[in-house]
């Protein structure tokens, strides 16, 4: 307590953006989960890496989030500090911060005839939250887009990774604990994205129940299939606990009608689990 009091102290006197008790559903697509107990919203990397080092000092633990657009908080909610890089929000060329939003910059780069980044229209994310967790579908993923990414050091100091030092595998990297702070992107002049722009996020809008509160894809592909094919082959689409319902366009969405509680959406999970004929992980991260 005395640890997490310090926090709460330096935080004040830093005057760094916070909310004690901070609902974290409202900042998650699929709008469930309980608070935080402090939300912090640093300014710039100097203010990053001092928090960093006093929740590390006072034994918080640290937690980051992005556009919440991959995430299931319990409905306890999670102790500690929640970091929200909002703030990192700026664009020059094709060196952007973390907290830019992903599904902008696709559309940007796009129309300004740049391809690299088209394969991953509407994907719902931060920069910095589609590097860590390598974004992507079956069109490609982030990892072919990026040329570097800046992650800041506990000293605070932003230190430049190549590609190949980011480690990018199937949905995630070998970041660990780095805290990304921007990326470059090596995206090549091409007169053929803005079509391939739209018809990706065209084929999204027509596959997937967008507009509706969601996480993505509740799971990953196992090895040679589809896990929406397969819950849908179970015939669980339709399925419902509580407020949340195995959306009937797409079977690896789950769908929050509103109500629903992080409780919901996990016994929906194990219900799918259990019935499908092959293991099926999670691709969302559990908080
Ligand atoms: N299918 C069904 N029933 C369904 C859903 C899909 O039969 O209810 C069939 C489709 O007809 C298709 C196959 O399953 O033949 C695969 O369809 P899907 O659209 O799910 O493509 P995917 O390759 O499995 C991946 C990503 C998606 C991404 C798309 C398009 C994963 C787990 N999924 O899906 O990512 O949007 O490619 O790029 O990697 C996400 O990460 O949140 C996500 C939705």
């Amino acid at each position: 307590m005395l640890a997490v009091h310090a926090f709460d102290t330096f935080l004040r006197e830093r005057a760094i953006p916070f909310r004690a008790e901070a609902p974290l559903g409202p900042l998650t697509t699929l709008k469930v989960g309980g608070p935080a107990d402090y939300l912090v919203e640093p300014r710039d990397e100097t203010e990053l890496a001092d928090v960093f080092r006093a929740a590390w000092e006072g034994d918080v633990p640290v937690r980051f989030l992005g556009s919440g657009a991959n995430l299931l908080v319990r409905d306890e909610g999670v102790r500690g500090a929640v970091v929200r890089l909002s703030r990192f929000d700026r664009r020059h060329g094709l060196h952007v911060q973390a907290g830019y939003n992903l599904a902008k910059l696709c559309k940007e780069t796009a129309a300004e005839g740049l391809a690299g980044l088209e394969v991953l229209a509407g994907v719902p994310a931060t920069v910095g939250g589609a590097i860590r967790m390598n974004a992507g579908g079956r069109h490609g993923e982030i990892a072919s887009a990026v040329r570097y990414v800046d992650v800041l050091t506990t000293a605070g100091q932003v230190r430049r990774l190549s590609r190949e030092e980011v480690g990018f595998r199937y949905r995630g990297t070998r970041l660990d604990g780095a805290i990304v702070v921007a990326a470059g992107f090596d995206l090549k002049p091409d007169d053929g994205v803005r079509a391939r722009y739209d018809a990706i996020l065209g084929e999204k809008k027509r596959s997937q129940p967008l507009g509706t509160h969601n996480a993505g894809c509740m799971f990953k592909n196992p090895p040679g299939g589809h896990a929406g094919r397969i819950i849908d082959q179970c015939g669980l689409k339709g399925l419902r606990v509580g407020d949340a319902h195995v959306s009937r366009k797409h079977a690896n969405f789950i769908v929050n009608d509103g109500r629903a509680t992080a409780a919901d959406v996990l016994r929906l999970v194990d219900l799918i689990q259990r019935r499908a004929p092959v293991p099926l992980e999670l691709e969302v991260l559990v908080w």
